[in-house]
């Protein structure tokens, strides 16, 4: 519905309850029945229509959310600060306090996720999200994948590290947000997994936001690509859908935190201007 529009259904429903607030008051005057029905059906309607009202304002405030109109609330320095205090944050500096996550934050970074930009619009993401037993699953999976797939002397090394950080560090971790690829024929496979790239990021800022961090891994590709751990995430491989990593989600400390150093070359050595 066009912005002119809504605001006239809005002052429509403010005018009518008020003037069904309006009889209510004045048919109290009457002798009964009249003032004995009439008032009780004008504050019943008045509610009613308040109601509407407050509804309506709640869809506005959503649909300017999403609306596409740039956020007033939001100025380019808040945004650019957004982006620049975002930091990749590792287990080994996450609180692993049960609780500190909630499914709402969750759904709010993958809300955020899909609203990337994406060449004919063919949304080329899938987000597999893996807490509790799947979490521990996914993990001893990874290890035995590496176990199996890895040359022997590579894979005993490997799958050494990955138990000690499935005793130390992965236990810190909320979940994983498997980052999938769904494949479209219509769209070369690196503007799909450029706009995957973009969903991500836009899940990190908001998450970041929110003081839920984390990270991209690519994961060990040994068990990501294997034919296992697509059955588990629910990867059509034979389609070209693929998982691109996981997103390592969790609560950062923030003294740890307080440590990150942001890094990045001058923006002279990245672009050439052309005039
Ligand atoms: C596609 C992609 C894959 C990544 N894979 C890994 C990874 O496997 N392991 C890792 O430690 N970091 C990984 N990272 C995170 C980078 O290490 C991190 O972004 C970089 O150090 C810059 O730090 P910042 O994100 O805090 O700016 C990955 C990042 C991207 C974009």
């Amino acid at each position: 519905m066009h912005n002119q529009q809504q605001q006239d259904r809005g002052g429509s429903m403010l005018l009518l309850a008020t003037g069904a607030a309006a009889v209510a008051t004045v048919a109290t005057l009457f002798p009964p029945p009249v003032s004995a029905w009439l008032p009780v059906a004008g504050i019943a309607i008045a509610i009613v229509l308040l109601a509407g009202l407050a509804q309506w304002i709640l869809q506005q405030d959503s649909g300017n959310a999403a609306g596409g109109s740039t956020p007033s609330s939001l100025n380019p320095s808040q945004v650019l600060e957004l982006i620049k205090t975002r930091r990749s944050v590792f287990p080994k500096d996450m609180t692993g306090e049960a609780g500190a996550i909630s499914k709402q934050q969750l759904a709010t970074m993958l809300d955020a996720a899909r609203w990337a930009p994406t060449h004919k619009l063919t949304e080329p993401w899938h987000f597999v999200v893996l807490s509790g037993a799947a979490k521990a699953a996914f993990e001893e999976l990874t290890i035995e994948l590496c176990q199996q797939r890895l040359e022997p002397e590579k894979a005993e090394a490997t799958v050494a590290k990955l138990r000690r950080k499935q005793a130390k560090d992965w236990p810190k971790v909320h979940c994983y947000i498997a980052i999938c690829l769904k494949r479209h024929q219509e769209v070369p496979e690196w503007e799909e997994i450029a706009a995957v790239a973009c969903a991500v990021q836009n899940m990190a800022l908001v998450g970041s936001s929110m003081g839920v961090h984390g990270y991209w891994s690519s994961w060990q590709p040994a068990a990501r690509d294997a034919p296992e751990m697509h059955e588990l995430l629910q990867i059509d491989a034979a389609k070209g859908d693929r998982c691109l990593g996981v997103f390592v989600v969790g609560q950062g400390q923030q003294e740890r935190l307080a440590g990150y150093r942001p890094r990045r070359q001058e923006l002279d050595e990245k672009v050439l201007w052309l005039q």
